[in-house]
C-alpha cells in the first residue's frame, strides 16, 4: 500500500486533501492523472449501464428534501456504533474494535467468556466465525468495555458505553441556521433515483422492467477513516437501480449479480482476487431481502467493493407514505398497479479505482540496454482505463525526429490523451511510461528517416513492432478504443 500511494501522489494520481494545511482527514484530491483514469473508468460503467435499452442516466441534486432521510430510514438507522477512549480521548467505531483485534486475541476472548466451548484446539477460520456470531450486540459493548486495548494509548478498560452517531452530514439552508433549515450531504445517491422514479419512467417512457443510473459525490462522516481511498468521508458511487415486478425480483437479482462481477473481470480485473460475500440474514441492511458484496483483496484484506442488494418494495413504498405521492407503476397491457421491487447494484467509484489502481501494480525484472536487470514498476491497467494512452519520442533530437515525432503527436492528440518526452535515454522514457500504465509508446528513429515508420512497443510485453506513421491511428484504435 505504500508504495501505491506514494506513486500515487509523485505521478499525479491522487493528493492528500488540503495538504499544505497539513490534510483533512477522509478526504482526497485527484490529480491530473487519477482524474483522467477516474474519469476513464466512469465512463466505462456509464456505457455499460446507460447504452442499452432499458436503462436511463440520471443526475440528481446531492441535497434534498430533508424528509427523503425521515422515508429512506437513514435519520433512524444510518448510525455506527461509537465508543471514546476515558484516558486519551480517542474515538472509534466499536465494530472496528473488535475486528481488528488479532486471532490470537480473539481467541483469548472467546476463551475467556466461555471457557468450557474454547477450551480445545481452535482452527483460524473457527475463531473468525465464532467470535462474529458470538461477539455483538451487548456482549461487543461489554467486551470493548473489558478486554479491548484502546489502539492510541494501550489502556484497557477504558472506553465508554457504545453510543449511535448518525453519519450524514448535516448543514443549512438559507441564512438561518435553525433546526426547520436542517438538509443532509446524501450518504448514498440511490434515493436521487427512487424520487425520481415516476419522473424518468414517464419522459422516457420505460417499461418495466428497466433501469435507472446515476455517478455522483456521497458524503458519510466516517467515525474513522482508513486505507487511503477505502474508507473515506467524501467519495463518489456509481449506483443503478433496476425496477422489476414483484415475484421476478429473484431472477433479476441473479442476472444482475453475474453482469456486475463480470465488468470488473473484462476490465482486467484478476479473477482470483474476487470473490462473493452474502449478507447473512441478521446483517442484512433494513431495506434489504438478499445482499452479496463483490470484495476484492485488498493488501490489507478482503474488502467490499460494489453490493448487488435485493431492496423489495421498501423504498418506495416508504417514498409514497412519507411524500402522500403515489409511486405506482401501472402496466397498460395487464391493466395491473403495482409497486415494482427494486434491484440495485451500488458500486464504490472511487473505491474500485483503488482496486483497479493496485490490481494493476507489477513489480518486474527487466533487462537494461547494458545487458544487466533493473527492477520496472509498471501499471498493467486496461488500456481504456489508461490515463495516458500513447507515448511519442524521438529516439535523439536531431536528424528530423523530434519534427517527425511532434507531428505524430499533433495527429493523434485530438483522438486520445497522448505524451510527446525527448528527455533523457530511451528506457528511461519508457519506464516513466511503465509506471503510469500507458500501453503504447512510439518511437521514431533513424529507420522511420527511410521508410515512414515507426516502433511501437507494448507495455506489457514490451515488444516493439513497426508501423507505418500512416497506420498508426487505426493501429492503436484497434487496440485502445
Ligand atoms: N445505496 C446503497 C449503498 O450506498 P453501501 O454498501 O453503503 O450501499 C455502496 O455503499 C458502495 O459505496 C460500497 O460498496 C463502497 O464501494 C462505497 N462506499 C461506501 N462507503 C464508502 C466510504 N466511506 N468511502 C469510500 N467508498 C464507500
Amino acid at each position: 500500500m505504500e508504495k501505491i500511494v506514494s506513486l500515487a501522489k509523485r505521478r499525479g494520481f491522487v493528493f492528500q486533501s488540503s495538504e499544505i494545511y497539513g490534510g483533512l482527514n477522509g478526504c482526497w484530491d485527484f490529480g491530473p492523472l487519477g482524474v483522467e483514469m477516474f474519469r476513464n473508468l466512469k465512463d466505462e460503467w456509464w456505457r455499460t449501464m446507460t447504452y442499452r435499452e432499458d436503462i436511463e442516466g440520471i443526475d440528481a441534486a446531492i441535497l434534498m428534501h430533508p424528509r427523503v432521510w425521515e422515508a429512506s430510514g437513514h435519520v433512524e438507522n444510518f448510525t455506527d456504533p461509537m465508543v471514546d477512549c476515558k484516558s486519551c480521548k480517542a474515538r472509534y467505531r466499536l465494530d472496528n474494535l473488535l475486528a481488528d483485534l488479532s486471532t490470537k486475541r480473539k481467541k483469548e476472548i472467546l476463551r475467556s467468556i466461555e471457557p468450557e466451548l474454547f477450551s480445545g484446539k481452535l482452527d483460524d477460520e473457527k475463531v473468525l466465525n465464532e467470535f462474529n456470531n458470538r461477539i455483538k450486540g451487548d456482549v461487543a459493548n461489554k467486551v470493548v468495555q473489558t478486554l479491548v486495548p484502546c489502539p492510541n494509548c494501550g489502556n484497557t478498560a477504558t472506553f465508554t458505553e457504545a453510543r449511535k452517531f448518525n453519519l450524514m452530514f448535516k448543514t443549512f439552508v438559507g441564512p438561518v441556521e435553525d433546526s426547520s433549515a436542517v438538509v443532509y450531504m446524501r450518504p448514498e445517491t440511490a434515493q436521487g433515483i427512487y424520487v425520481n422514479f415516476l419522473n424518468v419512467q414517464s419522459a422516457s417512457r420505460q417499461k418495466i422492467p428497466f433501469g435507472i443510473a446515476q455517478i455522483g459525490k456521497a458524503f458519510r462522516n466516517e467515525i474513522n477513516t482508513k486505507n487511503f481511498l477505502f474508507r473515506t468521508r467524501e467519495f463518489e458511487q456509481m449506483e443503478m437501480q433496476y425496477f422489476v415486478k414483484p415475484g421476478t425480483d429473484t431472477d433479476w437479482f441473479e442476472y444482475w449479480r453475474s453482469q456486475r462481477i463480470q465488468w470488473y473481470i473484462d476490465l482486467g480485473m484478476d479473477k482470483q482476487k474476487l470473490r462473493w460475500h452474502q449478507h447473512e440474514p441478521d446483517a442484512l441492511a433494513h431495506y434489504a431481502k438478499d445482499a452479496y458484496d463483490i470484495e476484492y483483496q485488498f493488501p490489507f484484506g478482503w474488502g467490499e467493493i460494489e453490493g448487488i442488494h435485493n431492496r423489495t418494495d421498501y423504498d418506495l413504498s416508504r417514498h409514497e407514505q412519507f411524500s402522500g405521492k403515489s409511486l405506482k407503476y401501472f402496466d397498460d397491457q395487464t391493466k395491473e398497479k403495482y409497486t415494482p421491487y427494486i434491484i440495485e447494484t451500488s458500486a464504490g467509484a472511487s473505491r474500485s479505482f483503488m482496486a483497479f489502481l493496485i490490481d494493476s501494480y507489477n513489480e518486474e525484472e527487466a533487462p537494461t540496454a547494458d545487458g544487466k536487470t533493473e527492477t520496472r514498476v509498471v501499471l498493467k491497467m486496461h488500456p481504456r482505463l489508461a490515463p495516458v494512452k500513447a507515448a511519442i519520442f524521438p529516439l535523439v533530437n536531431r536528424d528530423g525526429m523530434p519534427e517527425i515525432a511532434k507531428k505524430i503527436e499533433k495527429e493523434l492528440r485530438p483522438h486520445m490523451r497522448v505524451f510527446y518526452d525527448d528527455a533523457g535515454a530511451i528506457g528511461r522514457r519508457y519506464r516513466r511510461q511503465d509506471e503510469i500504465g500507458t500501453p503504447y509508446c512510439i518511437t521514431v528513429d533513424s529507420q522511420t528517416l527511410e521508410d515512414n515508420s515507426v516502433t511501437i512497443r507494448d507495455r506489457d510485453s514490451m515488444e516493439q513492432i513497426r508501423v507505418s506513421i500512416d497506420q498508426i491511428l487505426n493501429y492503436l484504435k484497434t487496440k485502445i478504443i
